[in-house]
Parts: structure tokens; sequence; C-alpha cells
């Protein structure tokens, strides 16, 4: 499946508040041995079946991407961000200086190495959810317009009250067009 369409800026999903909900049920249900029978089949209902697993998976057509943009995509309810860089943007990334990061991590591991113009990361904002938006913010990557914080063209936070670099997403290239997400 692919979407290209862009993700408005608005807090992340409750899974969070959905997995404490799961574990007040689960610490409930647990409380007497006797009930440990009867909440075994809740249980076993949440574990995804096959073809459910199949659907965490994203295939993405990259082969309109033109160098300097960035798409967004759906992965699991949460957006992704798919960056094709230009040959600048990748050399302005690789020689960023780790002590200049607060997060500090290189940008040949955020990145497949010989497809070093794709740059894939979750686009949830790291202090608390938001959706940045492309192609803004200081360091030209991605700002945050809830409390200020800006990514660079790796997905580094750069600036801002965000405390981790956006997070890659396990993916891999499927064609030289086609990107697997999941
Ligand atoms: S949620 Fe992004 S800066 Fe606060």
């Amino acid at each position: 499946m692919t979407t290209t369409s862009k993700i408005g800026s608005s807090p992340a999903s409750k899974e969070g508040e959905t997995r404490r909900d799961f574990m007040v049920v689960l610490a409930s249900a647990t409380a007497g041995v006797g009930a440990v029978a009867t909440v075994w089949p809740f249980i076993d209902s949440l574990n995804p079946a096959a073809d459910v697993l199949a659907l965490a998976s994203t295939e993405v057509d990259i082969s309109a991407v033109q160098p300097g943009q960035a798409i967004t995509v759906m992965w699991r309810g949460k957006p992704v961000f798919i960056r094709r860089r230009t040959e600048q943007e990748i050399t302005e990334a690789e020689n960023t200086k780790l002590s200049d990061l607060p997060d500090p991590e290189k940008d040949t591991d955020r990145v497949k190495k010989g497809e070093e113009q794709w740059l894939v990361v979750v686009g949830v904002c790291t202090h608390l959810g938001c959706v940045p938006i492309s192609n803004q913010g200081e360091y030209n990557g991605w700002f945050c317009p809830c409390h200020g914080s800006h990514y660079d063209i790796s997905g580094r936070i750069r600036k801002g009250p965000a405390p981790k670099n956006l997070a890659v997403p396990p993916y891999k290239f499927t064609s030289e067009t086609t990107i697997l997400i999941g």
C-alpha cells in the first residue's frame, strides 16, 4: 500500500494508554490463581494472526520522489517520512560532528549502505509525539511546531526539547524503487 498524503501535526496514538489499560486488566485478572484459566483465552486472542502480521508491513513505491523531497506514508498507524537527499545534504549529514548532537549518532548508521540518498524515519517527535513538518526548521530537516524541536536531514535532534533522534524503523529495499517498511 502506498500513501503519499501529508499528515498534519497532532498528538501520536494512545498506544501507551492502551497498554496501561491492558496491564490493569491483566493485573486484576491474575490476582487469583483461579482466574488465570479465565483470562488466558482473552490474552491468547490478543496474539495477532499471520494475516494481520502480514499487514504490519507497508510497501512504498519511491520512484516518483525527487531529490530534496520528503513524502509521508503510514505504517502501523504511524507516519513515516521517506526523504530523498541530495548529494550536498548527504555530505552535510555525514560531516556533522557528533559533539554537536544531543543524541550522537552517525548519519551512516541511520541509512542503508549504498542507499545513502534515502532516509527513512518514524514521523513522531520524540518529545511528546507531535508530527514534525518536513523540509523546515533551522537544519532543513524537520521542525516540530508543538514546542519547537529542530531535526536535521538525518532526522537527528539538533535543537529544542526533544531528547532523541527520530527513530529509524526496520525496512529494506525490495527493488531499486520499492521499500518495504516493517
Ligand atoms: S512534541 Fe515536538 S517539540 Fe514537543
